[in-house]
């Protein structure tokens, strides 16, 4: 499908594997490493990007370190993901022009139209050449957003998502056949990225430890008010691991006292300890927790998860044909 033509970097005739913009963790080394192992990072920009020029310089030094040689205009073969409500889109542009690159990933905005400026305008400098991925959480966010601009991907986050989302919506079970239904009902073809996956980070110890995700995890908005984040626009929520910040918060603790024993706890182990349930530092995760058990390379994690989904896909296409009494084809697994 078009995500290989866009990105021919992408292990051929495997599942392509997509790790999402995840700020502080999805940064140059792992994004660099997911395109090596063959599959599709976006750095993550996140809400300021004063620093987004130095880390796409950090890439393209890891890149020529790695010998991958780039494409003809340069462009760097990673993508790069905003959190729109705080990124500012003039240095925005002027760290693109100077590091171009193959994708970019919207994610809460002010106001949805604000995505049709960054649209046009990165469109505009990239000579159509930068893909515009936009990741949402409802099928009227779809739709909208699909009006305003026609985006090259959508990505749908479902309830169980880490991190941040929107308050209200479906899980991924259903949103994601609910949206492509509404598309196709209106003639729209766009390639649907379904969001998953954690890994890695600070924190990755507490995240081994954790089981049993719904419970273990929880949305909530004292995560970011504990880290002294405010921009958030109202209808989104962070989902982390619950802990004492999240405990003390839903006991209606005063939420200033709250926020000195989250800085307190992260002076005095200078952001080492103090993640995880028992402890008061922001672990943002999603309900798929539960299910990392190991500490694994990006490489390892990319091919694992081309191999599970190959078999998987190729076993569902041969019972289907066999149901139609038709000889096995690779139906299903050429959707990817
Ligand atoms: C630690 C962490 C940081 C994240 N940061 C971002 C971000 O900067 N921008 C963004 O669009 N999404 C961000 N997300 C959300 C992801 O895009 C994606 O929706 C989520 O990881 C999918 O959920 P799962 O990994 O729990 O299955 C973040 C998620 C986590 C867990």
């Amino acid at each position: 499908m078009a995500l290989r033509k866009d990105y021919p970097w992408l292990t051929p005739a495997a599942p392509a594997v997509i790790s999402s913009p995840m700020m502080k963790i999805c940064m140059s080394k792992l994004t660099v490493e997911t395109t090596l192992a063959g599959g599709l990072a976006f750095l993550a920009a996140g809400f300021d990007v004063s620093n987004l020029a130095k880390d796409l310089a950090e890439c393209a030094e890891l890149f020529q370190k790695a010998s991958f040689t780039l494409s003809d205009n340069n462009s760097l073969p990673i993508g790069v993901g905003f959190q729109n409500w705080g990124a500012d889109l003039q240095v925005t542009l002027k760290a693109l022009q100077q590091h171009p690159v193959a994708a970019v990933w919207f994610f809460g905005p002010k106001k949805l139209k604000d995505y049709a400026k960054w649209t046009e305008s990165i469109r505009e400098i990239s000579n159509n050449k930068t893909k515009i991925w936009i990741q949402v959480g409802t099928v009227a966010e779809a739709l909208e957003v699909v009006r305003l601009c026609r985006p090259d991907v959508l990505v749908v986050q479902g309830a169980d998502s880490g991190g941040h989302g929107l308050r209200q919506r479906a899980g991924i079970i259903t949103l994601l056949p609910e949206i492509a239904d509404a598309l196709r009902r209106k003639g729209i073809h766009i390639p649907l990225v379904a969001a998953g996956g954690i890994i890695d980070g600070r924190y990755r110890d507490e995240i081994l430890r954790v089981v049993d995700g719904g419970v273990a995890t929880a949305p909530s908005t004292i995560y970011d008010k504990a880290r002294g984040i405010t921009g958030w626009p109202e209808t989104y929520v962070g989902r982390g691991v619950t802990n004492k910040t999240y405990h003390d918060a839903a006991r209606g603790r005063n939420e200033n006292v709250i926020k000195a024993l989250h800085d307190e706890a992260l002076e005095k182990s200078g952001g080492t300890k103090g993640w995880g349930p028992r402890g008061r530092l922001t672990t943002y995760a999603g309900t798929g927790v539960g299910l990392v058990r190991e500490v694994k390379s990006a490489r390892e994690i990319v091919q694992e998860i081309q191999r599970d989904a190959s078999y998987i896909l190729g076993r569902r296409a041969a019972d289907y044909d066999a149901t139609r009494g038709r000889p096995s084809g690779d139906g299903l697994r050429s959707k990817l």
